[in-house]
């Protein structure tokens, strides 16, 4: 098998990281600076549809449903929560680096085909904090895979998102019934009785890396009442 081949590079707003896009024949990985692994790869984005699949499975007879991710990596949570969402839906897309979304509009977008091309994604180039900290809109659905858990990592700044303040602003951005669903490496009982003091209905999900294979993730799904 060939090697991979470094084929950019681009620094995290915000921080002293940076990311990298590599290839191997068909595939792509993007690595994070000091992190051991990938951050992403294209032969393993099963965890990251089911993100989607949990956040929004309500959402496929509800008109007008609008539906935040953060951030866009590969596109597999964006292209997995736009095959649910009805057509007058709005599904927007928080990311941090710009290049991730450069990228997107080249070859590694064909990998989950291309989804920032449909005409009810909305890609916003920045900080997924500073959508849940703008007062105006609400969502039926905020789908967080920024991290490898409810901790910090690419960004400092993102510890915010995981502490009481930040779990209260998301719960006031959800629309009633609305879920937050969050992406993990692991599971994490403390980060679970967060949610739950916040006011969610809280459901850890064991998924996998690949259908019915691979490393075991978790999602965080919580949902606020009526
Ligand atoms: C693991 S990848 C997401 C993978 C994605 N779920 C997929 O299906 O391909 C994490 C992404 O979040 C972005 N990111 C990190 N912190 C962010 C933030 N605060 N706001 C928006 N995007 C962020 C990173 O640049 C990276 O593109």
């Amino acid at each position: 098998m060939d090697p991979w081949t470094q084929i950019d590079s681009a620094p995290v707003p915000g921080s002293d990281s940076e990311l990298t896009l590599l290839q191997r024949d068909d595939d792509f990985a993007i690595r994070i600076s000091d992190v051991q692994g990938d951050l992403m790869n294209s032969r393993m984005y099963h965890s990251e549809e089911m993100l989607a699949e949990l956040g929004c499975n309500r959402l496929g007879t509800i008109d007008n449903a609008r539906v935040l991710v953060g951030g866009l990596g590969m596109g597999f949570t964006l292209a997995a929560a736009l095959r649910i969402v009805a057509a007058s839906a709005e599904v927007i897309v928080a990311e941090l680096v710009p290049k991730v979304v450069e990228w997107n509009q080249g070859p590694l977008g064909l990998c989950a085909g291309r989804p920032i091309d449909d005409e009810r994604a909305h890609i916003h180039q920045g900080d997924v904090i500073a959508l849940l900290k703008h007062p105006e809109k609400k969502f039926d659905a905020i789908l967080l895979d920024v991290d490898n858990g409810p901790e910090a990592m690419t960004a400092s700044a993102n510890g915010w998102l995981y502490t009481r303040e930040g779990l209260k602003t998301i719960y006031q951005k959800l629309r009633p019934e609305g879920i937050v669903a969050i992406w993990s490496v692991r599971s994490d009982n403390g980060f679970t009785g967060k949610l739950k003091k916040t006011g969610f209905k809280v459901r850890a999900h064991t998924v996998r890396a690949r259908p019915g294979k691979g490393s075991r993730h978790t999602i965080f799904v919580a949902q606020k009442p009526r």
